[in-house]
């Protein structure tokens, strides 16, 4: 069989620290594969005035699977004023290239796991009934509408006559009738039922395929009640095919301040795209934050994977890479995974449980320094040696 290939998208910043670095693990870790390098981040937009150039499209519809760093992104007059002056003035509008990928192959579900490692120092630790602390173990994965919602970029500053007509039908909008059209600015929230039923059904799939014992909708359905409320009618229809699954019911607000109380009832989450992106972001924060936080983007035909952290500019040009790569690696994981190399996954996920669970090596942020050149010298670990410690445990 020939080797399976795999597109290597290191992006910007420290995206081109991390990625080498879970390419060095998988290797270490036995995985036959090639990796193709493909462009994408602000060195082609400032050059190409395209930060997603249609070579990687191409790479990626072809070969299917993808690696991604992370890439800079700035504001539109920003970007603009960093355009190659032989570019500028010839239509050129700077868009995020992750957001783009993830619409042009409608990788709509997005899988973001939030486990504890034991030993963690950045763990969540909570005051028990006594006044002890206690150290819940926190396994929670958040599938993400990924491509909808409030995120779908269906959005208006004083929108189109027609547009405020048709809202004006709306009862509701009574309320806003006294208000001059210029002064309105609109985002709306579009649920579709493919795709919320997708998400929904992946979401079941995960828990039944792991053995997760509950499926929270974790939304807004007494308010939002055609969006959030399309959501849970669906979870509800769906969860009759997995009688072994409960189905529970949460609001975004009151889950984020449930999640200091009881984070370790929590299995599978699922939630549109603004919600996800906030639960998610809550959940990691009580396992170790950016280091540590993976994600999946899945589409019906392609699939990347990618941490959650961005380029993290200030620390990408440090002589020793001082960043941690962990959140990288288990992103390499959630791929090995989709591909069902759960083995090889199991195995260097026990070998990062096993660094993290021995203390010896840690970097800058799990022994909450400020990041910083001289972290190395001051007992961190660099990237590299984590990585290190890492393949040693394999
Ligand atoms: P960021 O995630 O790049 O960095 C925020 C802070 O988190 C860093 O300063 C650092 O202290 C810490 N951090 C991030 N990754 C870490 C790691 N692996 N190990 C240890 N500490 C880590 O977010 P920021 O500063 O808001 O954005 C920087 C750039 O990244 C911007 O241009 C932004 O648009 C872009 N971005 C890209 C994303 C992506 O490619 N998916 C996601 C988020 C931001
Ligand atoms: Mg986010």
């Amino acid at each position: 069989m020939s080797k399976r290939k795999i597109v290597s998208m290191p992006g910007d910043g420290i995206g081109q620290t991390v990625l080498p670095e879970a390419i060095r693990v998988l290797d270490a870790a036995g995985f036959d594969a090639e990796y193709i390098h493909a462009d994408i981040g602000w060195e082609f937009w400032c050059t190409q005035g395209n930060p997603l150039p249609q070579r990687t499209l191409d790479l990626l519809a072809e070969h299917k699977l993808g690696l991604f760093g992370a890439i800079t992104s700035k504001p539109r007059t920003e970007a603009a004023a960093e355009l190659d002056p032989a570019l500028r003035d010839k239509g050129y509008v700077y868009y995020s290239p992750i957001v783009a990928m993830r619409q042009h192959f409608n990788l709509d579900v997005s899988i973001r796991p939030c486990q504890t490692f034991a030993g963690n120092p950045l763990n969540f630790v909570r005051r028990g009934a006594d006044g002890g602390m206690d150290e819940p173990a926190v396994d929670a994965v958040i599938f993400r509408q990924n491509t909808e919602g409030l995120y779908g970029g269906v959005e208006w500053t004083n929108p189109p006559q027609q547009v405020y007509d048709a809202l004006m039908t709306h009862p509701k909008m009574k309320n806003f009738a006294d208000v001059p059209k210029e002064d309105l600015a609109i985002s709306t929230r579009i649920f579709t039922r493919p795709a919320t039923e997708r998400i929904v059904r992946q979401a079941f799939e995960y828990a039944k395929k792991f053995g997760y014992k509950s499926v929270t909708v974790c939304e807004k359905p007494n308010v939002l009640r055609e969006t959030s409320g399309m959501m849970l009618a669906l979870a509800k229809d769906v969860q009759r095919e997995y009688p072994d699954i409960d189905l529970w019911n949460t609001n975004i607000d009151a889950q984020m301040m449930w999640l200091t109380k009881n984070p370790e009832n929590y299995g599978v989450i699922v939630a549109g795209n603004m919600f996800g992106d906030i639960i998610s972001d809550g959940f990691a924060g009580l396992v170790g934050g950016l280091g540590f936080a993976c994600s999946a983007n899945i589409g019906a035909d392609v699939a990347v994977f990618e941490p959650t952290h961005g380029s993290a500019p200030k620390y990408a040009d440090y002589p020793t890479p001082i960043v941690n790569p962990i959140a990288m690696v288990l992103s390499a994981c959630m791929m090995l995974d989709h591909i069902g190399e759960t083995a090889i996954a199991e195995r260097i996920r026990a070998a990062v449980a096993a660094v993290v669970a021995e203390g010896k090596v840690r970097t800058y942020d799990m022994m909450k320094m400020r990041g910083a050149p001289d972290v190395v010298e001051k007992g961190a670990a660099s990237t590299m040696q984590m990585t290190d410690a890492i393949i040693a445990k394999l």
